[in-house]
């Protein structure tokens, strides 16, 4: 399945944080901080990424993008960039 479906959420604030580490906007690790500092502070403050292991990631993140209402597409996002954050 490749659902080409929109990923344009962009919905407001947009955070305006960019660091600017190589990965352009657009690309998948950028679009994962930007749902990571936009929908993920709802309800909490964002935590650093290596706080957590890559398997406890594993059960956060399902949980999470349930709670965030994020669509398949964007929960890849947000895989790219905690991929990128642990590999740092
Ligand atoms: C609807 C509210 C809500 C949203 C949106 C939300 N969270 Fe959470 N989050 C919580 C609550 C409540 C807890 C603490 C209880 C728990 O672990 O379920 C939590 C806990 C966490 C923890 C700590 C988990 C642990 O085991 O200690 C992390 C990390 C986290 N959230 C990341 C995220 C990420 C990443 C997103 C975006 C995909 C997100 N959250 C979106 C409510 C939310």
């Amino acid at each position: 399945m490749a659902p080409a479906t929109a990923l344009v959420a962009c919905s407001g604030d947009g955070g305006g944080t960019s660091t600017g580490r190589g990965a352009g906007y657009g690309s998948p690790v950028e679009e994962g901080r930007r749902l990571y500092f936009g929908r993920c502070t709802a309800c909490h403050s964002p935590e650093p990424v290596r706080d957590y292991s890559p398997s406890e990631w594993k059960t956060i993140v399902p949980d999470m993008a349930a709670e965030s209402n994020l669509t398949a597409a964007q929960t890849d996002a947000l895989w790219a960039y905690i991929h990128a954050e642990l590999a740092r």
